[in-house]
């Protein structure tokens, strides 16, 4: 800053320096914001972001006139996700399992032929392509004319980027080609090459603006501007590489749909090959490796895919993940620092992970100041001193993580670090519990003092509101840390009932620094917008131990609403409660989660903290079953007995993919059993209980597959 404006007292301020103070703070901001929020990295420390808006909010309360339409005390946090229209995604954007050796990419193979069932000698043509470090966007052609175009968002919701879309060169507005299907989504990757990105800093520099920490982080910054006339300033690039909804693929496999692509005028990657066997694979892997440095994009490792189509579709997917593709990914880069502290987090589930401070350091494009340590025993195995030089890597999105320690570098008087025995938060003793099955005793320190713990009761509010849970706009974790703190909030539901009581049990939030009338307006809307909130991500929102987003899914179509899941865990008291015996027998939850639900719900707080959002009128949407039109979706189907025309594994995904629900054993429940040879006591309990039994033959003719 040239006239170290930023620099000066409030009160020396005069009025014309206020204002040009005010317009600066809006500018910085806002910047800041979008960097926090959006995918670019953030730039500064929380502690400076703080500061800027205390400085904004100090220079506003003094010069009351002075305060500008669009200053950011009218807003909390950014509104950068509200900012472009939603699309739901009509074909979900799944992302890659990962394989990080050879060995990997072996399974991988192994894992395909076994699940289709292929001889030995029978060929299995896999492509490879390089992966490229951008973000994936869909692109809807209709009648070869592109209508709409998205970002991936969380797979399922995506934000409407087209105007961006239509300003990069690599992406044709029509599609020529006689063969261009009526419908077709075509997904790729959006990036920056080295040297746009390098006259991208020069001129963001020249500009007075801050330049951006690597090409993905200017290629997500660029994509999801709101003035589209920026994004045309940007040089992005594109690379197709696979579809979403499709009214008819022009070929029948891989590599021929991403050819037509290209025939159609939209780029794909020249790298992409057929390999038939695995040595051709991991040869094109190590050719594409030698070649990263030189291509002039950044990638991070090698993209397999199954090249027939109808094999992928029998593959079909787990989880969120395709079985027929796998990324093979680059070896993690890596530097070395010195770490000065050794802070002590203590997570939602009372975990306590030491987090290394470093001397910060730039790994692979990113400045790095924070890694992770996991638990007590990486770190004494690994023997980190504080003041140790150590060797820090970054592998993609992942939290850094320390490697090892730079032995001859040690300076002298270190002493070992002594990892805490009591919660550094609320002082109560912290233990690592022994496992009753294994006699093993956990990695893992936890703080027992469970809700009286405030690093706890915060932490469980801040998954509550996370983005896979309830994802309340302008109610991210740091509001939720000031409210907490502030006694605003003490459990979940109380975020559903702050709106009645404003200004009662405490100061209208309004008065509240960093907030106004607008913005409270808008948080207290967004609260009541998720009083609705589809079943699913209130369930996972619970933080129930090993309840992840698809165990939740599976829950939320078991009990579709809070009264009936309420009720089963009230009468699920332990393994042999007939509760708990159905509960296992779905697919996709095993003891771990029943047992987790059943010390969940025997916590008296924790079944409050549920009848509470209740009774704060949260009514969760039921998840949609996945209508596929089939006659088995919506079913409960057990198979039994030998399978001779497909594996289990593929019977079970097939149904799956059909929207049936596969489950292991037969209740009353169950609507249909698909017994083989050799089916034994279930077929007798279905029979007992008039379940519908088929064979085999009669199960494919059903599904269409016959
Ligand atoms: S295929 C259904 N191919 O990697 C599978 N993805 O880690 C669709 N990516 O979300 C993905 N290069 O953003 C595929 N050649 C490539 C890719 C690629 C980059 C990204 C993509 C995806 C992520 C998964």
């Amino acid at each position: 800053m040239a006239n170290k404006l930023d620099l000066m007292p409030i009160e020396d301020l005069s009025e014309k320096q206020a204002v040009q103070e005010l317009a600066r703070l809006a500018e910085d901001i806002i910047n800041h914001d979008k960097r926090y929020h959006g995918d670019d990295a953030p730039t500064i420390s929380d502690a400076d972001y703080d500061a800027l808006r205390a400085r904004n909010v100090a220079i506003e309360v003094r010069f009351p006139d002075l305060v500008r339409a669009d200053s950011p005390s009218f807003r909390v946090g950014s509104v950068a996700s509200e900012r472009f229209d939603k699309i739901e995604h009509r074909v979900a954007m799944l992302s890659l399992g990962n394989a990080f050796s050879d060995e990997d990419v072996v399974d991988f193979s192994q894992r395909v032929r076994r699940f289709l069932k292929l001889a030995e000698d029978d060929e299995l043509t896999i492509t490879a392509e390089p992966k490229i470090d951008g973000l994936s966007a869909s692109i809807r052609y209709e009648k070869g004319v592109l209508v709409q175009a998205a970002t991936r968002g969380d797979g399922r919701v995506g934000e409407d980027v087209t105007a961006n879309i239509r300003t990069v060169r690599d992406v044709p507005l029509v599609l020529e080609g006689a063969d261009v299907p009526d419908v077709i989504e075509i997904r790729g990757e959006i990036y920056m090459s080295h040297s746009d990105f390098e006259s991208l800093n020069e001129r963001q520099v020249a500009e007075g603006k801050d330049p951006f920490a690597n090409p993905r982080n200017a290629a997500a910054g660029s994509l999801r501007q709101l003035d589209s006339r920026i994004t045309a300033a940007r040089p992005l690039r594109f690379f197709a590489y696979a579809w979403g909804d499709v009214s008819a693929l022009p070929a029948d496999t891989q590599l021929d749909v991403v050819s037509a692509f290209q025939r159609w005028g939209v780029a794909t990657n020249t790298l992409m090959k057929r390999c038939s066997t695995i040595e051709n694979l991991l040869e094109t892997y190590r050719d594409i490796e030698v070649q990263r440095a030189s291509l002039g994009y950044d990638i991070d490792g090698v993209v397999y895919k199954v090249d027939r189509l109808d094999w992928q579709g029998r593959l079909g997917f787990v989880s969120r993940s395709p079985r027929w593709a796998i990324a093979h990914k680059f070896p993690a880069e890596q530097a070395t620092t010195i770490l000065e502290g050794i802070d002590i987090q203590v997570g939602r589930t009372g975990a306590l992970t030491p987090v290394a401070r470093l001397v910060p350091v730039t790994v692979g494009g990113v400045v790095v100041s924070n890694a992770t340590l996991h638990n007590e025993d990486e770190l004494t195995r690994k023997g980190v001193r504080i003041g140790d030089t150590v060797v820090v890597q970054r592998a993609g999105d992942v939290i850094p993580q320390i490697v090892s320690v730079v032995a001859d570098k040690r300076p002298d008087g270190t002493k070992p670090f002594v990892f805490p025995t009591v919660c550094p938060e609320c002082d109560s003793h912290a233990v690592r519990d022994v496992n009753e099955k294994t006699g093993k005793v956990d990695v893992i320190r936890r703080c027992t003092g469970g809700l009286i713990c405030p690093a706890q009761r915060v932490e469980r509010l801040k998954h509550f509101v996370s983005r896979n849970a309830l994802d309340i706009e302008g109610l991210g974790a740091k509001q939720v840390e000031a409210f907490f703190k502030d006694g605003l909030i003490e459990g979940p539901a109380d975020i559903f009932t702050l709106e009645a009581r404003d200004g009662e049990s405490f100061k209208k939030l309004k008065d509240r620094e960093g907030w106004g009338s607008t913005s409270v307006a808008n948080l207290f809307e967004g609260i009541r917008e998720r009083k609705t909130v589809s079943f699913d991500k209130l369930l996972f929102g619970l933080g129930v131990r090993h309840i992840g987003g698809t165990t939740a899914a599976v829950l939320a179509r078991t009990y579709h609403d809070l009264g009936g899941f309420l009720q089963a865990m009230e009468m699920m008291t332990g393994p042999e409660s007939e509760t708990y015996q159905d509960l296992i027998a779905l697919d996709g939850i095993g003891a771990a989660v029943a047992d987790a639900l059943v010390d969940f719900f025997q916590e008296p707080h924790n079944r409050e903290a549920v009848v509470a959002l209740a009774d704060a009128g949260v009514r969760p949407t039921p998840l949609k079953m996945q209508d596929t039109g089939s006659p088995v979706s919506g079913k409960t189907v057990v198979f039994t007995g030998a399978l001779e025309r497909m594996t289990r594994a593929e019977a079970k995904a097939r149904a799956e993919g059909l929207g049936a629900k596969v489950s292991g054993s037969v209740s009353k429940k169950t609507d249909i059993l698909v017994a083989g040879p050799g089916a034994g006591s279930k077929l007798k309990k279905a029979e007992e209980l008039g379940v519908q039994t088929l064979t085999e033959d009669e199960w494919l003719v059903l599904i269409g597959d016959g």
